[in-house]
């Protein structure tokens, strides 16, 4: 196999320690099953900020531009958060989404059945939890215009937002919900707000004419706001769900709840030629970074997904997942997945273990 390009991008907060043993992994599966990856470490979000004054240098996009998958940490912290807009960490990954055209987000909800006890809701409720939120990426609310904050004649400000979507837009990201439910229960679930926002009445019309392509595959349409109920009450009623970027967002986070911590879940950014950016979805946890007390394994997971989707290795992506499962059943656990009568353990320790499964099966 051809050595594949990987821009490395740890950002701020946990990203660094996080990034460390994805990179662990990383070597590992160099030194023991010859996967050549030549991997270019450049800053993004505050730490892009601190070396050349803005959240996505140029050196950076192009590193990225001109790798086949980019690896993300994390980006953002309290010392940023006064920055002008365009200077903030956010800006780094919303630029590189944008620069990149990863329209597709995919975010799979899966729980371990080792983890049932940590979700926080009931074992019969979640358990065989499987669900995969596929998210609109670079259009809708997150980059409508216009956009601002403007002062009215009578002097009181006002703060706006556009939702907007082309037919294209729905169409490509509909596409990919319903191919990626055909390799699964075959089953969408399209998440809008019809009932109130034109532009999700267009989003609903679009999703029943990409429909008509796929007569194998099952449609039904949900508000978001019953869709976030019905993640919390029933959530194994979903197989894919496709929604507008902002609603993504959302409901993404609920459904990472789901499986224990937001710490296990993994997500691939797309674009139409399947190049991808790979992060962990959870943030940059700037209350726990600097202590080694971080969760490495959604962004461990997040290197499966990127072997799998852009760099045509899914053997080693199954092989990950496989170390990443038997590393929970040793009982090992970082804080935020631990549960009494497990073993305690900090992000290297955690890395570690998930490398030397990796090894053992190698043999
Ligand atoms: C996510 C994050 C980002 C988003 C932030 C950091 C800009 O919450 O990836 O879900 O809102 O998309
Ligand atoms: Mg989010």
């Amino acid at each position: 196999m051809a050595t594949k390009k990987i821009a490395v991008l740890p950002g701020d907060g946990i990203g660094p320690e996080i990034i460390a043993e994805a990179v662990k992994v990383l070597d590992c599966l160099r030194d023991a099953y010859g996967f050549q990856a030549e991997m270019e470490t450049a800053p993004v979000g505050g730490a892009g900020y601190d070396a050349y004054g803005k959240p996505l240098p140029d050196e950076t996009l192009k590193i990225a531009q001109a790798s086949d998958a980019v690896l993300l940490g994390a980006v953002g912290g309290p010392k940023y958060d006064t920055l002008d807009r365009p200077l903030r960490p956010e800006q780094g990954l919303l630029g590189l989404r944008k620069a990149l055209e990863l329209f597709a987000n995919l975010r799979p909800a899966l729980l371990y059945p080792q983890l049932v006890s940590a979700s926080t809701l009931k074992p019969e409720v979640v358990s065989g939890l499987d669900l995969m939120i596929v998210r609109e990426l670079t259009g809708g609310i997150y980059f409508g215009q216009p956009r601002g904050v403007r002062t009215l004649p009578d002097g009181e400000k006002e703060g706006f937002n556009t939702l907007v979507y082309r037919e294209s837009e729905i169409r490509r990201i509909g596409i990919v919900a319903f191919e990626t439910a055909r390799k699964r229960s075959k089953r969408v679930c399209s998440v809008d707000k019809a009932n109130v926002l034109e532009c999700t009445e267009l989003w609903r019309q679009v999703m029943i004419e990409v429909a008509r392509d796929y007569p194998d595959v099952q449609l039904s349409h949900m508000y978001v706001d019953n869709a976030a109920m019905q993640l919390v009450r029933a959530p194994k009623q979903f197989d894919v769900m496709v929604t507008e970027n902002m609603f993504g967002d959302i409901l993404s986070d609920c459904a990472a709840m789901l499986t224990g911590s937001i710490g296990m879940l993994p997500s691939a950014s797309l674009n139409e030629a399947q190049k991808g950016m790979y992060e962990p979805i959870h943030g940059s946890a700037p209350d726990i970074a600097g202590r080694g007390i971080a969760n490495p394994l959604a962004t461990i997971l997040s290197v499966a997904m990127m072997l799998r989707y852009s760099l045509g290795a899914p053997e080693l992506a199954e092989r990950i997942e496989q170390a990443v499962s038997r590393t929970l059943d040793d009982g090992l656990r970082t804080g935020d997945i631990f549960v009494e009568g497990c073993k305690k353990v900090g992000t290297a320790q955690m890395g570690d273990a998930v490398v030397g499964h990796l090894r053992a099966m190698a043999k």
